[in-house]
């Protein structure tokens, strides 16, 4: 695997790529890497000819500065890994080579970065555009890969590269999930074992709703349903649970061609989300 920490590094080796007539399968993260990020790279593998990851903790997503300062940062064992899954490149810049200082602007995209988590992290998704354009801009991928884990994430990704004509493909890959059921997160690492047996009630209640539906409740029992399962979990602060539209993430109707479940909680001290697709 090549390691490439400058911005010019990396463009260079990847327009040799690209004069060489190759595709490059990009899989932006913030590291702490777990099967889930392992399973976009593989899909990059499988459709792209060149597969590029990076590491970068983007301070300007973080709302809250100690969940920035404690963010995991095992690189040596993020190395390994990617090593391991046959990632080919991996882009890994400190602050300073992504942000040249008090950089004063943002993306607005509109009510789809407001809306669930843009409410409890105001700002959030500005940075994500912000760091993620950048990111574009430096590999120039053909197709990038992002987890449906962050399904919102997707969404306003989506309508930045909409609107700007960026020229990639965005894949959406599936969640994947420890055997019972919690999704796999970067963050799980801080829940203590009692918050980890109260988190998987996160998961439970967007399956029920999922079963729910199949037998026909109507949205508003399920979202009842829900908040109350989730609301009587000890140690467990609910923040949301919403039936959306899974295109326009505004609340679901019966009518809506998809359906997501999404849900977000304080489980101890730690902030988890998850989603299920349920039409
Ligand atoms: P990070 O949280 O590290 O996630 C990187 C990618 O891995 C995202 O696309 C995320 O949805 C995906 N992912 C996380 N957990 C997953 C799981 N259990 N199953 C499948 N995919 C999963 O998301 C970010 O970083 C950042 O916001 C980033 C896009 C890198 C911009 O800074």
């Amino acid at each position: 695997m090549k390691v490439f920490t400058t911005k010019n590094a990396l463009k260079q080796h990847l327009d040799a790529v690209r004069a060489a007539k190759k595709t490059v399968g990009f899989v932006p993260t913030m590291g702490a890497l777990h099967n889930g990020h392992l399973s976009l790279l593989a899909q990059a593998r499988q459709q792209c000819d060149v597969t590029v990851c990076s590491i970068f903790v983007n301070p300007t997503q973080f709302n809250d500065p100690k969940d920035l300062e404690k963010y995991p940062r095992p690189i040596e064992a993020d190395m390994a890994k990617l090593e391991q899954a046959g990632c080919d490149v991996l882009f890994n810049p400190e602050v300073n080579e992504m942000y040249a200082g008090n950089e004063n602007w943002h993306l607005e995209i509109g009510e789809l970065e407001t809306l669930l988590e843009g409410k409890f992290r105001p700002g959030h998704y500005q940075g994500v555009t912000q760091v993620v354009n950048k990111l574009f801009n430096i590999v120039e991928p053909t197709k990038a890969f992002f987890g449906q884990k962050d399904y919102q994430q997707v969404m306003v990704i989506r309508r930045m590269v909409q609107l700007l004509n960026m020229p990639v493909e965005l894949v959406m890959c599936p969640i994947e999930r420890e055997t019972d059921g919690l999704a796999m997160s970067s963050r799980n690492i801080y829940l203590t074992a009692d918050d980890r047996h109260h988190a998987l009630v996160l998961s439970k209640a967007l399956y029920d709703a999922k079963a729910a539906f199949e037998k026909g409740l109507t949205l508003k029992d399920i979202q009842t349903q829900a908040s109350t399962l989730i609301g009587n979990e000890p140690g467990t602060q609910p923040e949301y649970f919403e039936l959306a539209d899974g295109e326009t993430l505004q609340p679901a109707k019966p009518d809506s061609q998809s359906i997501v479940a999404l849900v977000a909680a304080r489980v101890g001290n730690t902030r988890l989300i998850d989603n299920v697709i349920i039409r």
